[in-house]
């Protein structure tokens, strides 16, 4: 194993994380503040929706995962994410549908777009260009635009807060500008403790990067910290590089928590990472402990990660924020550049030659040309 004190050498953290990712992490409440402002000239003439479809893959899917958690308390209307080539039957002209791609290229996606055109449903796009901008462009859809020359995931202020604001604007969520304004103060504070400069004996993230190394880290969420286990999940994936698994409770509790019962053999593969809120309610906190008891007696590493702030999308946002700097860090530990994902463009390449984006490309031509 390296030596953890590397995570103190800030050159040495540099060299490793060559496009910087640390930056988009660091840089968390500046960008969550130009999201929030992004889609304010936005018209929107739909009428009232009686369900809500966020289709995206990815680090373009995690945003309506997201936002499925926020809503649930919030909103009247059903949110489903929607990870596949096709849509769901239930999707229709009362269907309020968000395209989602950071590269507006993603097959899967435009599969879902060109369904959801001829399903009629109302449609806004949001995307940084490619063939789903220029797409939305000639079909007059109402579209959002991103910043371009980021990583997806590294965008996720940008596909999720326009997401809050629209539905907010159509009057289908309550206001989030006080949620807003929160979520930006408490990741200023986040950002500075889990910062490149602040030390290993006082830093959360470096040190659950150094708990979880050499492990697959398996990340327990709840309620709205459903979708941040997932998220804290695909970072240790795509930036660590690095096998993990996530779970929600009270679920875990009905399946997942037997598989720790004879856990000794594993305890050195796997470490668990247990999402935590200071105001969790009892059965929860319940849940949590029995779990952990359970989980330890096989010796595997446990660590917690406590939310900050108040309203929801501060606390959701705080643990992601936290979660990004810690799939970096584990990437220096490992020494691997924590951008490229290789493999998911090589397969992009090759399911080129199947046909099936070109099919749907010029599908969508000829609806472009009617
Ligand atoms: C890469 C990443 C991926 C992409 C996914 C879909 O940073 O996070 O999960 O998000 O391959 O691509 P886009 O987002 O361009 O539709």
């Amino acid at each position: 194993m390296p030596k953890p004190t590397i995570l103190d050498n800030i050159d040495e953290i540099k060299k490793i994380d060559k496009s910087n990712m640390l930056s988009f992490c660091a840089q968390a409440p500046k960008h969550y503040g130009n999201a929030a402002k992004l889609p304010r000239q936005f018209k929107i003439s739909y009428r009232k929706p009686e369900t809500i479809v966020v289709a995206g893959m990815g680090g373009s899917a995690i945003g309506g995962e997201l936002l499925k958690d926020w809503a649930r308390d919030r909103m009247t209307l059903p949110v489903n994410v929607c990870r596949e080539y096709h849509l769901p039957a239930y999707a229709n002209k009362n269907t309020l549908m968000f395209v989602t791609s950071y590269s507006g290229e993603t097959e899967e996606t435009l599969s879902v777009f060109l369904e959801a055109l001829k399903r009629k449903c109302m449609i806004i796009c949001i995307s940084s260009g490619g063939a789903l901008t220029e797409f939305a462009e000639k079909l007059s859809i109402p579209h959002v635009l991103v910043p371009r020359g980021m990583a997806p995931r590294a965008t996720l202020p940008y596909l999720f807060l326009p997401l809050l604001r629209i539905l907010e604007k159509m009057g289908l969520a309550p206001s989030v500008e006080a949620e807003l304004s929160e979520t930006v103060r408490v990741l200023k504070q986040v950002s500075l403790e889990n910062s490149l400069e602040r030390p290993l004996s006082d830093n959360l993230s470096k040190k659950l990067a150094s708990n979880v190394y050499g492990t697959v880290p398996t990340v327990y969420g709840f309620g709205f910290y459903r979708a941040v286990a997932q998220r804290l999940k695909t970072q240790f994936n795509e930036n660590s590089k690095n096998p993990a698994k996530w779970e929600s409770f009270s679920e875990l509790n009905h399946n997942e928590i037997v598989g720790w019962e004879r856990a000794k053999e594993f305890a050195k593969c796997f470490s668990v990472i247990f999402i935590r809120d200071a105001e969790e309610p009892n059965e929860i906190r319940e849940r949590i402990e029995f779990t952990k008891e359970i989980i330890s007696k096989g010796a595997v590493k446990l660590s917690e990660v406590w939310s900050s702030g108040k309203c929801n999308l501060a606390r959701m946002s705080s643990v992601v924020c936290i979660g990004d700097f810690t799939s970096v860090y584990l990437a220096v530990l490992r020494g691997i550049d924590p951008t490229p994902v290789r493999t998911i463009e090589l397969l992009k390449e090759r399911l080129k030659k199947t046909g099936v984006k070109d099919k749907t490309i010029r599908e969508l031509q000829k609806l472009a040309k009617t």
